[in-house]
C-alpha cells in the first residue's frame, strides 16, 4: 500500500482498541520470567559451549603476537577465534571498526579473541590465560584538544548536508540590538541497556541461525553475511525479546559475530554474551560535543540571527553527533546557519543514543534560550512563543530516511521552507504552564527557600522528527477466528507487541485475546525495526496495510464486496448478512502480506514531534547536590496508539534525560584513550530515589500526514530538552548557570549564593 494522500477516515478511526490504555500483551511472560531472552536460548539447540570475548588492551596500534598456548589448554577450551584463525572477514554496512580486532587495532576493548569452552566459567578462565603482545601507535583522544583539527563532516546518520546557510547569519547577528554568544559541552554516554549484547549462534551445514537481541532484524541479517562472506539467504537472525536497546542494539555487534565464529569453529552450538564491562568500550556510545550558540534579536525579543555549531568525534569514517539539527527547524529567524565539525578519536564507535543529535542539542540550545530570554527581559515561555514558526525556517533537518548509510538523495528533494504537518509546540508550553504552576515561579533566581534547599523551576521546548519508512507484515485468520500478525518488527521495551495486536485487533473487528502477533525473526516479512523512534507509527502502519489486504480476501470468500464489508465482533457483516471470520478461513485459514510505503507527504509537510518539559528542582545549599522534585511533560506527537505504553516511554526518556543532565559521563583516560568508568559501579545512572514524580501529558492530536495510523514517535521526543529545563531550574534555584554537562556539584558549590 502506498500512502501518498493525506489520511482519511478509516477502521483505526473507530478507536475501540487502538488508543485504549491496554496492559502489554507480553506483559505476563516479562513479570513471570519466561520471555526468552537470547542468554536463555537453552532449548533451540543442544550441546551448547560458552564464549568469552577478551577485548584489546590497547586502543590504537597492532597485536604484535598471541600466545594461545596456556589457554588452548586450559580444562574444558574447545577453540579460540582469533582474527588470524577466523578466516577472511567482511566488514558489515553498520561500523566503522572491524567487530574482530587484530592485528590493526583500533579502540580499547575491540575483540581480539574468543574463548569456547564447555562451560562459562572455563570460557572465562581460558580468556585470562590467554596472552596478548601490542604494539601501541600515538592516537587522539581528547575532542577538546581536537577541535581544530575537526573537519567537515561529509556524512550524516540518515543523510542530509552537514551545514546549512540561509541569509547572512554574520552580517544579521553583528546588526542584531541583543546578542548572545556561549559555548556548551556535552558528555560522552553509554546506553547501560538491561540486557547486555548475547546471541546463541547454530550452523546446520552452510547455513546460520542466531538468537540475538537486536532493534533491527534485516540490518542484522545483511551485516553478518557481508562479514562471514556468506548469502544473505543462508542467514536466520531471531530477536523476539530485548531487555532495551536505546541505539546500542541498532547494529550487528561483536557478541552476534564472535558467537558465529565460535560455532563454526567449536562446530557446535555457542552462546556469547558480551560482558558488561566491555560494553561501553567495544559496543557505541552517545558522542561527547561542544556547541557554539549564538543568537542575536531585536529589543522586543524577535529572533533574527540563530547559529549552532557542534564539534564531535569519532573513528575514522565515523558520522558527527548532529547536535544542531533541530536548531534548522525550532525557531524563527531570517540569518541562520548550522554546521557539524567532526575530529578523529581513536575511542569506540560513536554512535546513536536515544535521540541521537537532538538529545544534546536540545540540551544546548534550551539553555542558551533561556540565558537570551533573561537578557532580553521576557519570560521564557513567551520568548519560545514569540520565535513560534509554522513553516521550517531553514533546510529541513533530515530527508526522510532510516537508513543511516543512505547517501542518496531521496525521490521527491526536500522543498525549501516546507510547513509543518502540525506543529503544536505552542499549545505544550502553555498547557504546560498552566499544569504545572508556572506562574508561581519567581523569575529572580535564588530567591526561593525550603529549609537548607534552593528551590527552581525550569523550561524547556522538546523537538524530534517524525521519520517514514517502509515496513511489511503478513496477517493470517485461522478456523478459530484467531488472527496471527507476523513480521520481523522487534520490541524493546517499547510496546510493539501490544499497539501491533491493538491495530490488528481493530482491522480485524475482534478481541484483543484472538490476536497472536509474532516479532523478530528473519523469516517473517521486512519491517521498519526498532529505532529513531520511527517504530510505533510505521510497524503499525504496515500491519494496517497487511490487515485491509486480508479484509479484501476474507470479504470475497464470504461474497462480499470488499467496501461495504464491516468487520465487527468476530463477523463479517453486509447489511444484515454476516459470517464469522472463523468460517470464512475455513479449515486452511486465510492469509495476506502488504506493505506501507510513502509518497511525498513527508517532503512537502514536515514532520516532527513537539513537547515541552517542566521541572522543579532544589539544590541543597550546603552541599550543591541536585534533587529533582517534580517533572511534567507535555507532548504533541500524533495519535497516541496507547496512553499506557507511551506514557512509559515517555516517563523512561525523562528518567534518561535527568541521568544526562545530573549524572551521566563516560570518563575518558585521554593519555591511554579509553573510557575508565566501564561498569554499572562506576558510571552512574539515575536510579529509583532519584526520581521523583513525573507526570505526562498528551494532547489531543491526529496527524493525517504521518500513515493511516495517524501517529508519530514518541519515544525519543521524551528525552529532548529534559536536561536543559533542569539546568534551567538550577539556574532559577541558584543563580548559577553551568554550561558543562553533567551538573555535578563540584561544578556548582563554590559558586552558590551564602544563604546563612
Ligand atoms: Mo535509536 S538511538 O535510533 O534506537
Amino acid at each position: 500500500m502506498k500512502f501518498d494522500k493525506p489520511a482519511t477516515k478509516n477502521p483505526i478511526d473507530q478507536l475501540k482498541v487502538v488508543g485504549q490504555p491496554v496492559d502489554r500483551v507480553d506483559g505476563r511472560l516479562k513479570t513471570t520470567g519466561t520471555a526468552p531472552y537470547a542468554y536463555e536460548r537453552h532449548d533451540v539447540a543442544p550441546n551448547q559451549a560458552y564464549g568469552y570475548i577478551v577485548g584489546s588492551a590497547i586502543s590504537k596500534g597492532r597485536i604484535v603476537s598471541m600466545d594461545l598456548s596456556r589457554a588452548k589448554a586450559a580444562p574444558g577450551v574447545v577453540a579460540i577465534v582469533t582474527a588470524e584463525n577466523a578466516g577472511k572477514l567482511g566488514k558489515g554496512n553498520f561500523n566503522t571498526a572491524p567487530l574482530l580486532g587484530g592485528p590493526e587495532i583500533r579502540h580499547y576493548h575491540q575483540a581480539v579473541a574468543v574463548v569456547i569452552a564447555e562451560t562459562f566459567e572455563q570460557a572465562r578462565a581460558g580468556a585470562h590465560l590467554v596472552r596478548v603482545k601490542y604494539e601501541r601507535t600515538k592516537g587522539a583522544f581528547d575532542l577538546e584538544s581536537e577541535k581544530d583539527n575537526a573537519k567537515l563532516a561529509e556524512k550524516l546518520a540518515g543523510g542530509g548536508t552537514s551545514d546549512s546557510k540561509v541569509g547572512d547569519f554574520e552580517k544579521g547577528f553583528a546588526a542584531a540590538p541583543v546578542r548572545f554568544d556561549a559555548t556548551y559541552s556535552t558528555a560522552y554516554e553509554s546506553h547501560c541497556m538491561m540486557e547486555p549484547h548475547a546471541t546463541v549462534a547454530a550452523w546446520k551445514e552452510d547455513e546460520l541461525t542466531v538468537w540475538t537481541s537486536n532493534q533491527m532484524v534485516a540490518w542484522a541479517v545483511g551485516d553478518l553475511a557481508q562479514t562471514l562472506g556468506i548469502p544473505k539467504e543462508k542467514v536466520r537472525v531471531l530477536s523476539p525479546f530485548i531487555g532495551g536497546g536505546f541505539g546500542g542494539k541498532l547494529f550487528l555487534r561483536a557478541d552476534a559475530l564472535m558467537a558465529a565464529l565460535g560455532a563454526r569453529a567449536a562446530r557446535r552450538p555457542v552462546k556469547v554474551a558480551l560482558q558488561r564491562a566491555l560494553m561501553p568500550n567495544n559496543t557505541t556510545h552517545r558522542a561527547a560535543t561542544i556547541q557554539r550558540i549564538r543568537i542575536g534579536a531585536t529589543q522586543d525579543g524577535k529572533i533574527t540571527a540563530i547559529a549552532h555549531e557542534s564539534w564531535s568525534g569519532d573513528q575514522p569514517d565515523g558520522k558527527p553527533e548532529t547536535a544542531a539539527m533541530q536548531t534548522r527547524s525550532l525557531y524563527a529567524g531570517a540569518d541562520r546557519m548550522t554546521a557539524h565539525r567532526l575530529a578523529v578519536l581513536y575511542l569506540g564507535e560513536a554512535n546513536a543514543m536515544r535521540a541521537p543529535g537532538e538529545a544534546p542539542g536540545c540540551a544546548t540550545l534550551e539553555i542558551a534560550m533561556d540565558e537570551m530570554a533573561e537578557k532580553l527581559g521576557l519570560d521564557p515561555i513567551e520568548f519560545r512563543i514569540l520565535n513560534d514558526t509554522q513553516v521550517v525556517p531553514d533546510n529541513p533537518a533530515k530527508p526522510q530516511s532510516s537508513d543511516p548509510q543512505s547517501k542518496k538523495p531521496e525521490e521527491g528533494k526536500s522543498i525549501p521552507h516546507p510547513p509543518f504537518s502540525k506543529r503544536q509546540l505552542v499549545e505544550c508550553l502553555r498547557e504546560g504552564a498552566k499544569r504545572f504552576g508556572w506562574d508561581k515561579r519567581n523569575p529572580k533566581p535564588g530567591q526561593t527557600r525550603d529549609g537548607r534547599w534552593l528551590v527552581g523551576i525550569g523550561v524547556a521546548s522538546a523537538f524530534r522528527d517524525n521519520l517514514l519508512t517502509k515496513s511489511a507484515a503478513r496477517v493470517r485468520v485461522d478456523r478459530q477466528g484467531v488472527v496471527t500478525v507476523e513480521t520481523d518488527m522487534t520490541d524493546i521495551g517499547t510496546g510493539s507487541y501490544t499497539i501491533i495486536a491493538q491495530t490488528a485487533a481493530e482491522m480485524m473487528g475482534v478481541p484483543l485475546d484472538k490476536v497472536v502477533v509474532r516479532l523478530g525473526d528473519s523469516s517473517f516479512p521486512v519491517s521498519c525495526g526498532s529505532g529513531g523512534q520511527w517504530g510505533g507509527n510505521n510497524s503499525t502502519a504496515g500491519v494496517y496495510a497487511a490487515c485491509m489486504k486480508l479484509r479484501e480476501v476474507i470479504a470475497q470468500k464470504a461474497g462480499f464486496n470488499a467496501g461495504d464489508a464491516v468487520f465487527t465482533d468476530g463477523q463479517v457483516r453486509v447489511g444484515n448478512r454476516s459470517v464469522s471470520l472463523a468460517e470464512a478461513a475455513g479449515d486452511q485459514g486465510l492469509a495476506a502480506e502488504d506493505f506501507i510505503e510513502y509518497g511525498t507527504l513527508d517532503k512537502e509537510f514536515h514532520q516532527s514531534t513537539f513537547g515541552a518539559h517542566f521541572v522543579e528542582v532544589g539544590v541543597d545549599s550546603f552541599t550543591g547536590v541536585t534533587r529533582v522534585r517534580r517533572m511534567l511533560a507535555v507532548c504533541a506527537c500524533g495519535r497516541i496508539l496507547n496512553p499506557k505504553t507511551a506514557r512509559s516511554q515517555v516517563i523512561g526518556a525523562m528518567t534518561m534525560g535527568l541521568g544526562a543532565a545530573l549524572m551521566e559521563e563516560l570518563a575518558v583516560d585521554k593519555r591511554i584513550g579509553y573510557f575508565v568508568n566501564h561498569d554499572l559501579a562506576t558510571y552512574e545512572v539515575p536510579v529509583h530515589a532519584d526520581v521523583p514524580h513525573q507526570d505526562v501529558s498528551f494532547l489531543d492530536e491526529t496527524d493525517p500526514y504521518s500513515s493511516p495510523m495517524k501517529a508519530k514517535g514518541v519515544a525519543e521526543l521524551g528525552i529532548c530538552g529534559v536536561a536543559a529545563a533542569i539546568a534551567n531550574a538550577i539556574y532559577n534555584a541558584t543563580g548559577v548557570r553551568v554550561r558543562d554537562y553533567p551538573i555535578t556539584l563540584d561544578k556548582l558549590i563554590d559558586r552558590l549564593p551564602e544563604v546563612a
